[in-house]
């Protein structure tokens, strides 16, 4: 690769690449997070982390689908003070982390929101989109007012970034990533799994042992760019796009729908760790044949119209 560079920067964030690891894919620990890193991440993005441990749901908890996969972990974690410990070996090691969290009621998601910052995160991931736990909060995910009050009372905690990674199983998702806005979120992550079910044509049951479960991979992409497109358009703090990016062009067609960062989840289970390093190459080769200088270029550009993106093209070859 040319010199050209990849490095982005979210919410006071510099990565040297847009990519991540969706939160979960591949649980938390160290050695593996940092593998991701190794193939070409720009940071990592923890499980989701509470306040207390946590078994999760009884097996299955896993299906594979025709085109994604199916998951109703539970949200298992050892608690964030556990955690605490693992965030600090990731940093010994050098690699940026996002801690992804959540809690059962405001004070919860604030307590673990400051447990991990004392640990050394060097962002948090709100996780309001949970699609299999009811907590205290009910259906946190759907309720612009819940997603508000929990984002304020995480941003009176920590001075970290914070993205606030938002449901697509809602009716508005503008409405929702506008409350994330004004509660302080400094990014918007669209988006979470989309809720499924597969059943046991044999059993005559349904195959998760939570019946329903969070659905991901390629099924859901069409669905969470939409997603992306919608909330790059509601607020100002930026994007990552999240759901079923597997390739560089689903990769790049998140950026031209206006998300700054990448989180790829289920690809690493169906396409390895070369992914990270295979959708780099491909976004360098994108913005390198296509006349770009920098990853920021293209973020958003497909809200322009045709003319103002020739406009600016012309402008570029003129050097002004
Ligand atoms: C789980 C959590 C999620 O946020 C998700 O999208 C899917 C599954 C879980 O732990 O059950």
């Amino acid at each position: 690769m040319s010199k050209l560079s990849l490095a982005v920067e979210v919410a006071g964030l510099r990565l040297r690449s847009p990519l991540m690891n969706a939160a979960g894919v591949l649980g938390m620990s160290p050695p593996i997070l940092k593998r991701v890193y190794d193939s070409g991440a720009g940071a990592v993005v923890t499980k989701s982390v509470g306040p207390v441990p946590r078994t999760g749901h009884p097996n299955p908890t896993l299906v594979r689908t025709s085109c994604g996969a199916l998951n109703a972990m539970g949200l298992p974690n050892p608690g964030a003070e556990y955690f605490a410990d693992e965030i600090k070996d990731l940093k010994e090691m050098g690699v940026p982390v996002v801690a992804s969290f959540f809690g059962g009621t405001v004070e919860e998601f604030a307590q673990v929101a400051g447990t991990l910052s004392d640990a050394g995160a060097d962002a948090l991931e709100l996780n309001a989109s949970c699609p299999n736990v009811q907590e205290e909060l009910g259906m946190l995910a759907a309720d612009a007012g819940n997603v508000e009050k929990v984002t304020a009372a995480v941003r009176d905690e920590t001075s970290l970034p914070l993205f606030v990674k938002l449901s697509p199983n809602v009716t508005d998702i503008k409405e929702i990533a506008e409350a994330a806005e004004r509660g302080g979120a400094d990014a918007i992550t669209a988006v979470n799994t989309l809720k499924g079910m597969a059943i046991d044509i044999d059993f005559r049951r349904p195959v998760l042992a939570n019946v329903t479960g969070g659905l991901s991979g390629p099924a859901v992409k069409p669905v969470a760019l939409r997603c992306v497109w919608e909330v790059a358009e509601a607020v100002e703090v930026p994007v990552i796009g999240c759901g079923g990016v597997t390739t560089w062009r689903d990769a790049v067609e998140y950026l031209l729908a206006g998300a700054s960062a990448l989180e790829l989840g289920t690809a690493v289970m169906t396409h390895g760790f070369e992914v990270y390093g295979q959708v780099n190459e491909g976004i360098h080769r994108y913005l390198e044949d296509n006349g770009f200088n920098s990853v920021k270029e293209v973020i958003g550009l497909a809200h322009q119209t045709g003319e103002q993106q020739s406009s600016k093209a012309d402008r570029c070859s003129v050097g002004v």
